[in-house]
């Protein structure tokens, strides 16, 4: 059996895409789903799906003893940022070494850094005149969207396109991706 941690901030739209993907796989287990934000769309969709949700507020996240103990016990073999907005602590990243992965809604190099998330990046991409943007997941070490690559995809843009249609287009990247490429790494 092998066991991962959801951590999400927002709408939670990769959490429930991850939750749905591995349902019936009896082989791998979502242990929990942790949210820095009280008014998160992810809290619904967790109670909603029955999916264990612990809530630790942003000062929880910056004294990560507490972290640390509360996943402790969970043995997890993956913790995955699906739309997680806040820095991860070096404390964690020592712990749990290749084992903490994220989703970024463009193509890194580009568009990552801190402020980069969310909407923030679309716009920025949109405002370049980009003809391509995509994803990019990555592992986590202690510098914002710097780790080591795992997957991209891209998809091609039409001067046309708002920053909510380049959204939507790499939002269904998203879902096409994410959850195979952990099924992948939890196999290996
Ligand atoms: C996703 O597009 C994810 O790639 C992005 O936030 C969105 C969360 O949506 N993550 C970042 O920007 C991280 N820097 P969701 O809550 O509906 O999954």
């Amino acid at each position: 059996m092998k066991r991962m941690a959801l951590f999400a901030s927002g709408a939670g739209s990769n959490v429930l895409n991850i939750i749905k993907h591995f349902k019936n796989k009896e082989q791998i287990e979502i242990a929990l789903v942790l949210t820095n934000n009280p008014k998160a769309g992810v809290i619904q969709k967790c109670e909603e799906q029955g999916v264990p949700l612990i809530y630790l507020s942003k000062k929880g996240f910056s004294q990560p003893h507490t972290l640390l103990q509360i996943l402790e016990g969970f043995s997890l073999d993956l913790i995955v940022l699906a739309g997680f907005l806040l820095k991860i602590p070096s404390e964690l990243v020592e712990k749990y070494p290749n084992r903490i992965i994220n989703i970024h809604p463009a193509l890194l190099p580009n568009y990552g850094g801190k402020g980069m998330y969310g909407m923030h990046v679309h716009r920025a991409v949109k405002e370049a005149g980009e003809t391509e943007s995509g994803i990019s997941i990555h592992y986590v070490n202690e510098h914002y969207d710097q780790g080591a690559l795992i997957f991209q995809a891209k998809t091609k843009l039409l001067p046309t396109d708002s920053p909510q249609d380049i959204a939507q287009k790499v939002q269904a990247l998203e879902s096409l991706h994410f959850p195979n490429t952990i099924e992948r790494l939890l196999h290996d």
